[in-house]
């Protein structure tokens, strides 16, 4: 999708920096060429050598390289470029940027571009919500600069909070939506995903739920996005970052989910990647339910809840042309997903097996099975976002045909 595309990619000194390797290695496997200048910081965390080997080109670290210059000036390095990439963006670089201060190569090559800028800050959850960085941060946005990330999680400073850069997918789909916009077959579809578990209350206090993480629900949602669709994602509580673009709809029990996605309108697209609670507690209490002294212990009654994908399925008139639903299994994966697809009234079933010993459920690789009316596909194992891309790549070749 980059073929022919030059990338400036500026690495700053932070510990994603190692993140910056497997990007450069990503780029070019879009076929874009990638050069790379490598900050006095940056070369503290991975060496000239790997970051050559990896791009295949020289590396540019200092600005006062004479041979360099004689070959090629920091100008002509930044014209040359078809986009400028930061990652990691540091609160230093960040700052430095926003003053366009010029000190060093990566600041010079910035400054004396006009070409679009992309940045992936990672730094500390307090810098990054430092008014300092907030206000940087602006200035740049203000200045045409395009931000990606950070994402929320476990720092390696061991604070968790906004601050981890963005994965290099995430990073790859950003340059493409920057460098080919033509890249976006679902521009004036609509989808809807569900995400993440539901939380049935038993009481003010207590709640039914499960371990489902979001993820695979939010990628689905931001690759959805990425290729152009005008994108609603209804989300239970979950710790993912709201993927940009994308409208959120934050819910907690299965009937608000079913409720949030009638309200939503109509759609050409639903894919329910949510974890919802088979069932809620029939009547929920008002108050704390109490220990009794005698030992004994309460019965909770249980209703079933309305099964979305079904509904949506199902729905009258208002059926998305396309509705894609999960079966998350522990044995038999695909004959149980070929009774769900039959079942649930679906087009598509992504069907996975979530044994504990696979550590799907809430971690970031998935193996899937695709069901279509064709037959059934078993994909590479491969990670999370990388699903969601093909899958929503898959989505958009389906509209194509049809
Ligand atoms: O029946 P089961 O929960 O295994 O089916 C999984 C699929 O059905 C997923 O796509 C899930 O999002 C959807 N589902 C739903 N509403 C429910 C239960 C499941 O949309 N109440």
């Amino acid at each position: 999708m980059l073929s022919g595309k030059r990338i400036l990619l500026i690495i700053g000194g932070g510990i994603a920096a190692y993140k910056s390797l497997d990007l450069i290695r990503r780029l070019r496997a879009q076929g874009a060429g990638v050069r790379c200048i490598l900050t006095a910081g940056g070369a503290q965390f991975v060496t000239p050598l790997s970051v050559a080997s990896l791009s295949g080109d020289k590396v540019y670290t200092e600005l006062f390289d004479l041979m360099n210059e004689a070959e090629m000036g920091h100008i002509q390095l930044s014209r040359d470029a078809d986009l400028l990439v930061v990652a990691p963006a540091t609160a230093d670089l960040m700052a430095r940027m926003a003053h366009g201060l010029a000190d060093d190569l990566a600041t010079t090559a910035l400054l004396a571009t006009d070409k679009p800028v992309l940045i992936a800050p990672a730094m500390n959850v307090r810098m990054w919500g430092h008014p300092a960085t907030r206000r940087n941060l602006a200035t740049l946005r203000g200045d045409g600069v395009t931000v990606i990330g950070p994402n929320e999680g476990e720092m390696a400073c061991g604070e968790y909070g906004p601050g981890r850069m963005a994965e290099p997918d995430e990073i790859v789909s950003a340059v493409t939506a920057m460098l080919a916009p033509t890249a976006r077959p679902l521009s004036g579809l609509r989808a809807l995903v569900t995400s993440g578990p539901t939380h049935e209350p038993i009481d003010p206090v207590r709640y039914i739920a499960n371990r489902s993480s979001g993820k695979q629900g939010h990628a689905i949602a931001a690759a959805l996005s990425a290729l152009g669709a005008e994108t609603v994602l209804v989300s239970g509580p979950v710790q993912e970052a709201p993927p940009s673009g994308v409208s959120v709809r934050k819910v907690e029990t299965a009937c608000d989910m079913l409720a949030a996605c009638k309200d939503a309108g109509r759609f050409d697209i639903a894919v329910c990647a949510a974890a919802v609670a088979d069932w809620r507690a029939e009547t929920p209490a008002s108050g704390k339910i109490k220990k009794r002294n005698d030992g004994s212990t309460p019965m909770l009654a249980l209703a079933e809840n309305p099964d979305i994908l079904k509904t949506l399925s199902a729905a009258n008139g208002m059926r998305p042309r396309l509705v894609v639903g999960f079966a998350a299994e522990t044995s038999d994966v695909v004959k149980y997903a070929k009774e769900k697809r039959a079942r649930k009234g679906c087009d598509w079933i992504v069907a996975n097996d979530v044994s504990p010993e696979t550590g799907i459920m809430g971690g970031d690789f998935n193996t899937v099975h695709l069901l279509t009316a064709d037959g059934v596909e078993d994909w590479q194992p491969m990670s999370k976002i990388e699903v969601a891309r093909c899958l929503a790549r898959r989505i958009a070749e389906h509209f194509v045909k049809s």
